[in-house]
């Protein structure tokens, strides 16, 4: 008996993890169009404070910080890419700043890495309200999710065609003055340790987005302080088409 249910929970899982793949691989052109028609609130001016969270819908109460919005990364363009802060519990100032980016090409870090993974709200059953997760990684680090390229979650650009000749040094440039332009609207985060994390598709991000970082630092006055990267269960070599086809 306990052997069957164990084998339930193993299949549904694998179900699950198959479907949040597909959900994460298959961002449909339509739909990054609309995505991109959705535009506004671009911005990039004012300080943190314009991007604070106060409360979630059905938040339970919290004491560490919380900021999200958009900071453009290319103005001709007009594109933009979305965040969402979650500082540490404690001592934030003392914690390092951990980017996370969720791959697929086309998977949101804020549906999937904040709300299903590392982050500190998981969403309850019914969908009313959000709870802690216990596990989260902002007890020892501050969590930056960053959505990209843009046409993915709520990152954005006004030129249509971005979304199709987008490409990975494209999402490593972007994010780059992204981390540059996010450390000018939070200050304190300036020379601040920065650990570059991700999993899946993000095995593209985060080691060209590093080189990037690299690259800048080596003729900028004011370095972002790149301590290391991490990435996990990556999807470097093959793409997701071979993935599901040897299945
Ligand atoms: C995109 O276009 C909208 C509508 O014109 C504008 O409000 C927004 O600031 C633009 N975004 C960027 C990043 O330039």
């Amino acid at each position: 008996m306990v052997m069957a249910k164990g084998k339930i929970f193993v299949v549904s899982m694998v179900i699950l993890t198959l479907v949040v793949v597909h959900v994460c691989a298959i961002a449909t052109p339509h739909e990054v169009e609309k995505q991109a028609k959705r535009g506004g609130g671009g911005g990039g001016g004012g300080g943190e404070e314009a991007d604070r969270i106060l409360a979630l819908p059905g938040q339970p109460k919290v004491s560490f910080q919380q900021f999200s919005g958009y900071v453009t990364v290319n103005e001709a363009a007009g594109r933009a890419l979305f965040y969402w802060l979650t500082e540490s519990f404690q001592n934030p100032l003392s914690h390092p700043l951990v980017v996370w980016l969720n791959g697929g090409p086309g998977c949101s870090s804020v549906a999937y890495g904040a709300s299903e993974e590392i982050g500190p709200f998981r969403i309850n059953k019914a969908g009313s309200g959000l709870y802690l997760n216990k596990f989260s990684w902002n007890t020892v680090a501050n969590l930056l999710f960053l959505e990209t390229p843009a046409g993915v979650g709520f990152s954005y650009s006004n030129r249509s065609s971005d979304l199709l000749d987008t490409g990975d040094l494209r999402t490593a440039e972007d994010s780059l003055q992204f981390l540059i332009r996010w450390m000018n609207r939070f200050p304190r985060y300036k020379n601040r340790e920065v650990y570059l994390t991700g999993e899946s598709y993000a095995g593209h991000y985060v080691p060209q987005l590093a080189r990037a970082i690299v690259a800048y630092n080596a003729q900028s006055k004011h370095p972002i302080n790149l301590k290391g990267f991490m990435v996990n269960n990556i999807q470097t070599l093959v793409s997701y088409v071979s993935v599901f086809m040897d299945l």
